[in-house]
């Protein structure tokens, strides 16, 4: 990890504050905090034992465009296998109760993420079982949402260059939050969370890395696809799943994206479900263009 400045404050579900606007956060002051006789220690537990994740999970990835990836309540039931070893401290639980109560679209887009990665990773990487336990499969990549005020999570029209700084700011957050409840800065939850919104080129943030681990890089493409195909509040048109994909083939043509991830994410889209290996694109554009897309645009401060 780079030194940090917090452009926002870093505080819990239960608002106990961790770090204030303008820390200057460093790798050893990290580590010690997290390892301070202060801080709370926090009990995992297994997500499967959590009913309503489950339920909920299942009812949504029988809805288009997922169920193309799950046709099958056995293929549901495999990828549910491979998550039953993923623990997560308790407060991981009551912010996911936080988020379906105060932001469906969030918790709607957790899940998917969480089922997606662990699909594309049992069909990427030989030693998927571990890195989908040890990652929490993205189940944990958007937790410091919960420091972004929910009139800026939920905000329907432009935002301001303050309130796309707040939501950016997530990644720096849920990664400190993450350090705090595993005790382990090198947790790779922590890294996941810090990294997901980086890309191959160095072009993301909030580090400006290049991307170089393979299941932040299958979490990174999970969350792309999730967030084009779902309404969100600032659009209420979602990409339809052609234009989806094509958006993603063209992130991995700007090596934004690693290509290998995207053709498993293609070939699990298809019908004959070909080996992503021997997979092949075509150039033709058919998917439908967006109408009421605010996305990028901004608006000064006050011009609301
Ligand atoms: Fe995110
Ligand atoms: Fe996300």
């Amino acid at each position: 990890m780079k030194t940090l400045t917090l452009r926002h404050p870093i505080h819990t579900l239960d608002r106990r504050l961790l770090f204030s606007k303008g820390t200057l956060l460093t790798k050893e002051t990290l580590d010690a905090f997290v390892h301070s006789r202060t801080t709370y220690s926090y009990r995992s537990y297994p997500l499967v034992s959590r009913g309503s994740f489950i339920k909920d999970w299942v009812s949504l990835l029988k809805m288009e465009p997922y169920v193309k990836f799950f046709p099958k309540r056995e293929q549901l039931d495999a990828i549910l296998n491979l998550l039953e070893r993923v623990r997560v401290p308790i407060p991981i639980g009551l912010t996911m109760d936080y988020f379906k109560r105060y932001d469906f679209l969030t918790y709607a887009h957790i899940l998917m993420v969480f089922a997606l990665s662990a699909l594309l990773a049992r069909d990427l990487l030989p030693d998927f079982q571990e890195y989908i336990e040890s990652s929490a499969s993205g189940f944990t990549h958007d937790i410091g949402k919960i420091c972004v005020p929910l009139n800026i999570l939920r905000k329907t029209a432009p935002l301001t260059e303050m309130e796309r700084d707040f939501i950016e700011h997530h990644a720096v957050s849920g990664y400190i939050l993450l350090c705090y409840y595993y005790k382990d800065p090198e947790h790779p939850a922590c890294k996941v969370a810090l990294e997901h919104h980086e890309r191959s080129d160095g072009s993301g943030y909030p580090q400006g890395i290049i991307l170089n681990d393979p299941m932040v890089e299958i979490i990174a493409v999970s969350d792309v696809y999730d967030a084009l195909i779902r309404p969100r509040p600032y659009r209420s048109a979602a990409f339809d799943n052609r234009a989806a994909l094509e958006q993603i083939i063209e992130m991995a043509k700007n090596n934004k994206l690693r290509w290998d991830v995207v053709k498993a994410l293609i070939a699990r889209n298809r019908k004959s479900r070909p080996d992503y290996r021997e997979l092949t694109i075509g150039t033709e554009k058919r998917g439908k263009p967006l109408s009421q897309n605010v996305y990028g645009i901004m608006v000064e401060e006050g011009d609301r």
